[in-house]
């Protein structure tokens, strides 16, 4: 573990950017949970004894079973994220002006979407704003908004996604009720309804314990109901596939996946390795199943709550409930005294890293945070949080615990810390390789 003086050299070496930090210097890592997870035995035994095939690889046939049966989609493509599959889709559905409805769309979803001449646009229910509150389903999508808009606009609109969790607003779950009430008004105005569904058995856990009727049921059965209501789902196999690398496309339409197939086939590779080696589709498959089990749901969702009771109880503006994922934390609160322009969860991960060498991330204001073509000013986003996102079966408790410690450490001394002013950002997400100066 490096010192506080190290680190406070190393931060502003990278520019007060966690990004451009060396993973070598960060004690513990919770800039992402995705990618990041611990591959279990059976996921390393599969990726051994697969067969490297350009063409008709046995891992793939491995995948297709299992992602038929647990998405039950038709048609499947690998790629090798799951940007890479948002690029397929959008570009082989959305034209130039075409509108895409979303609970919230993530940062690489939206930027997939203006990158073929779209516009995202994000419905999620108000509550979503209101970090301090517990609602049971905040990632849910406002229906009434949506089929507001869907009525008036209609033709413009080649497709409807819900993210499921919804990660922009923390992690939170979408309901049931809620996905079967977004699949119906895409189905009443004939548009083809698509999950984003990385984080889906996390979403199914959060069904199951809080949505009344689904209590006895399995995750499987409620996984699959899920996606009974969409028309495909993109997905990126480094969040609930437990793997480093991969992701899928899964689609009911044949016009439609013969489009995505040849797309894939110019950009990524031959259908049966979706531009990965073929152990990578291998321990897709074995992840898909151990992520799908309840025991491992149970033990994901209780260390996540742990780290975000120990904030909570502790005064920390967290945001409630805690996501499935990570637990976020509301900049604007948590720094009172600095303004949204002087990004406060950015300040937030730069003194987390100085106090603990532990490594959040921003998703804020300089993340999706846009700047307007017309005035050149920063349109700043409803929220601004830090996110402590944790991977998968890789930390104890006892680390969340010091996590815990270096937050409310920050937290005591929150009033003698002052924000940080942007310096430099790309226009596509800026936020990858922005840097930052001291107040
Ligand atoms: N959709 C959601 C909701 C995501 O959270 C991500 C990635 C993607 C799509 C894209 O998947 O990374 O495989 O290309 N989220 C990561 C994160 C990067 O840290 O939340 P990808």
């Amino acid at each position: 573990m490096s010192s506080k003086a190290e680190r406070k050299r190393l931060i502003k070496g990278a520019g007060y950017n966690v990004f451009q930090l060396k993973i070598d210097d960060i004690y513990i890592d919770l800039l992402t949970d995705s990618g990041t997870s611990a591959m279990s035995d059976k996921q390393w035994a599969a990726m051994f004894t697969t067969k490297q095939a350009y063409a008709g690889s046995n891992s793939y046939y491995q995948l297709e079973k299992v992602v038929k049966d647990l998405f039950g989609f038709k048609y499947f493509v690998p790629v090798h994220q799951g940007r890479a599959g948002e690029h397929l889709l959008f570009s082989s559905m959305v034209k130039r002006g075409g509108v895409v409805p979303n609970n919230s769309h993530f940062d690489t979803t939206k930027a997939n979407v203006k990158l073929v001449g779209g516009v995202p646009k994000d419905f999620v229910v108000k509550e979503a704003y209101r970090s301090k509150k517990k609602v049971a389903f905040k990632g849910n999508m406002d229906l009434v908004k949506l089929e507001d808009f869907v009525r008036k606009n209609k033709a413009k609109i080649p497709l409807i996604m819900t993210t499921i969790t919804n990660n922009t607003v923390g992690g939170q779950a979408v309901s049931m009720a809620n996905i079967k009430g977004t699949s119906q008004i895409a189905r009443k105005y004939k548009i083809p309804f698509f999950i984003d569904a990385c984080r889906f058995a996390e979403n199914a856990y959060f069904i199951k314990i809080r949505e009344r009727g689904y209590k006895s049921k399995t995750i499987k059965e409620i996984v699959r109901e899920m996606f009974s209501y969409a028309d495909g789902c993109t997905f990126s196999g480094k969040k609930d596939a437990l793997t480093n690398i991969g992701g899928v496309v899964g689609v009911n339409s044949r016009e439609v996946f013969e489009k995505l197939r040849t797309m894939l086939v110019v950009t990524e590779g031959f259908p049966t390795y979706g531009g990965m080696a073929c152990r990578e589709l291998a321990s897709m498959a074995i992840g898909l199943q151990e992520s799908t089990k309840e025991s491992y749901l149970e033990y994901r969702y209780e260390q996540v709550s742990y780290l975000w009771e120990k904030l909570y109880r502790a005064g920390i503006p967290t945001v409630n409930p805690a996501g499935g994922h990570a637990v976020f934390i509301d900049g604007k609160k948590f720094f009172d005294h600095i303004p949204q322009e002087q990004f406060p969860s950015q300040t937030l991960a730069v003194e987390l890293y100085i106090e603990a060498g532990v490594r959040g991330v921003e998703l804020g204001t300089s993340c999706f945070g846009e700047i307007d073509s017309k005035t050149g000013k920063l349109i700043l986003p409803k929220l601004d949080l830090l996110r402590l996102a944790i991977p998968r079966r890789v930390y104890t408790d006892k680390h969340m615990s010091y996590v815990a410690e270096g937050v409310i450490k920050i937290y005591q001394k929150r009033k003698k810390i002052k924000g940080l002013k942007r310096v430099y950002a790309p226009s596509l997400l800026g936020h990858f390789l922005a840097k930052f100066d001291r107040l």
